[in-house]
């Protein structure tokens, strides 16, 4: 894994962006940077495995390298007619995700397509995973993804959705930050490449409460939306479709 030094060195402020350099040290980038990412990519396998339906699609939108992919392949090989759909728009990634799970995930019904997860088409999902990359997204386009994700997902389908969270009281969420901040002098990060990287975010991803998050799935239509994780100012959502209520049957009057 290639050490991420990218904000090691004094540089001008110029905003972040997913581009070679970065997609060529992001495994080590996202480990140190976001607590509890290996954790979560884990278990997305456990929750694809639980939630995976004959025949359907799983979406990763925000790919990246398609971590998150191959942790629900390696928990759904079992469930048939499965395809896997993996989504991003840095053409870095995109191209390293494809040689990488093409070589992980032979023989499979695998499509790895770069375009903004705005304009994608969600159909016959019965799992959908948006793994830190709506906080990307301009705030006022969030719902409409969310509500495509919603009429794309079958009955009892999922959409994991994992975020970095600002808090709407300045005390904790100050609190939160330090903690952040601290896991990441832990992993070896100094205090400029901690600096350097916040400044590079502050106008690239802009992270939205809890409460606006659930407010926002059930706007989009999910009748549930539960916390599953949450590791100081990360978290990750399941958000649930409720099955099809099928009409009471017709009593038929015989006069
Ligand atoms: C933090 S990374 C996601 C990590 C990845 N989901 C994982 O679990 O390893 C955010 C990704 O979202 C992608 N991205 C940002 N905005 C996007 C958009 N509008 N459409 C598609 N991808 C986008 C970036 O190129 C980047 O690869």
């Amino acid at each position: 894994m290639k050490q991420d030094t990218l904000f090691a060195n004094p540089q001008p402020l110029v905003d972040f962006t997913f581009d070679d350099a970065v997609a060529d040290v992001f495994p080590d980038m996202i480990r140190r940077s976001v607590p509890g990412y290996e954790t979560i990519i884990a278990l997305l396998g456990g929750l694809a495995k639980h939630y995976a339906q004959e025949g359907s699609t799983i979406y990763d939108l925000g790919c990246s390298l398609g971590a998150a992919t191959l942790s629900m392949y390696s928990q759904t090989r079992a469930t048939s007619h499965l395809k896997y759909i993996c989504i991003d728009n840095s053409e870095a990634m995109v191209k390293r995700c494809q040689s990488r799970l093409m070589r992980h995930m032979p023989e499979t019904d695998l499509h790895v397509i770069c375009e903004s997860i705005e304009d994608s088409a969600i159909e016959n999902a019965s799992i959908v995973v948006i793994n830190f990359t709506l906080q990307f997204l301009s705030t006022e386009s969030r719902l409409a993804l969310l509500e495509k994700v919603y009429q794309g997902l079958r009955p009892n389908g999922i959409l994991i959705l994992s975020e970095k969270l600002v808090f709407s009281d300045d005390q904790q969420n100050q609190q939160q930050i330090d903690w952040h901040h601290t896991f990441k002098r832990a992993n070896g990060y100094s205090d400029m490449e901690v600096s350097q990287k916040r400044k590079a975010l502050e106008n690239v991803l802009i992270p939205d409460t809890y409460e606006v998050h659930i407010t926002r799935l059930q706007q989009a239509g999910f009748e549930n939306a539960y916390q599953w994780f949450q590791a100081f100012n990360f978290t990750s959502i399941i958000a649930i479709k409720s099955p099809l209520i099928s009409p009471p049957p017709k009593i038929s009057s015989n006069k």
